[in-house]
């Protein structure tokens, strides 16, 4: 089984697009997968709400509505044949409760997105993983996705070279599109809508998930 967190301090980067893409396009390739929601605002358990039956099944789990106690217990409520937990996460969230959130990660991905401020908060988060959360890349993969790129613009080169500096993937640069959109107001992933002008996107997560499993293949 593989826990992926998506985290990072940052509101809006695009977390929630994230985790519920990755859940159906992990579901749709048959794997047995669970979406944890951490997150008071529910919108990754508002998106799973709108899934209709023919969809590949994700298991959901609305860990933001239980005490402490019984969110760190997110392992008693997976079913027994899970093989991916994909973790949604609040924005804000800093010392102690950012190391409760990744406790039992595999892998952490970051979503950022190309603006300066974005990418100063995301600096910050990363030094936090190491300084506060202890995160050694030997233990845990740490990958980040850009969100929202529009290739040639200013913005979009400070994030490179901000990235370029560190020794963490970029697994993705994922453009912004409306998809994204029509996708979560039905409860799918990207690929799920069946048009010809989400093919550049559908590429993007092919990319990501293929990435994601050919590691949990080694790790198994
Ligand atoms: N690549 C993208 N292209 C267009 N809109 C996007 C993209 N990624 C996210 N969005 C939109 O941006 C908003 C914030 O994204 P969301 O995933 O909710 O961020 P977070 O969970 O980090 O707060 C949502 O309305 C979402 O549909
Ligand atoms: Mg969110």
């Amino acid at each position: 089984m593989q826990r992926i967190v998506v985290i990072n301090m940052k509101g809006g980067c695009g977390k929630t697009t994230i985790a519920t893409n990755l859940a159906s396009a992990l579901a749709t390739m048959g794997r047995n997968t669970t979406l944890i929601d951490y997150d008071a605002q529910g919108s990754s358990m508002y998106w799973l709400k709108q899934r209709r039956g023919e969809y590949s099944e994700i298991n959901g789990i609305a860990a933001y509505d239980t005490n402490k106690a019984v969110t760190q217990s997110w392992r008693l409520q997976l079913p027994f044949d899970t093989e991916y937990v994909i973790v949604d996460t609040p924005a804000g969230l800093k010392g102690l409760d950012m190391v409760d959130q990744i406790n039992g990660a595999h892998t952490i991905l970051i979503p950022v997105l190309p603006s300066s401020i974005d990418t100063h908060a995301t600096a910050d988060f990363i030094r936090d993983l190491y300084l506060i959360a202890k995160v050694k890349p030997k233990n845990i993969r740490l990958c980040i996705i850009c969100n929202r790129v529009k290739a040639n613009t200013l913005s979009f080169h400070t994030l490179e070279n901000f990235l370029s500096a560190m020794d963490i993937p970029v697994i993705a640069k994922l453009r912004e599109t409306q998809n994204y959109n029509k996708a979560s107001e039905r409860g799918l992933g990207i690929h799920e809508l069946g048009s010809k002008a989400s093919e550049k996107d559908i590429e993007d997560w092919r990319q990501i998930v293929n990435w994601l499993d050919m590691e949990q293949q080694v790790q198994s």
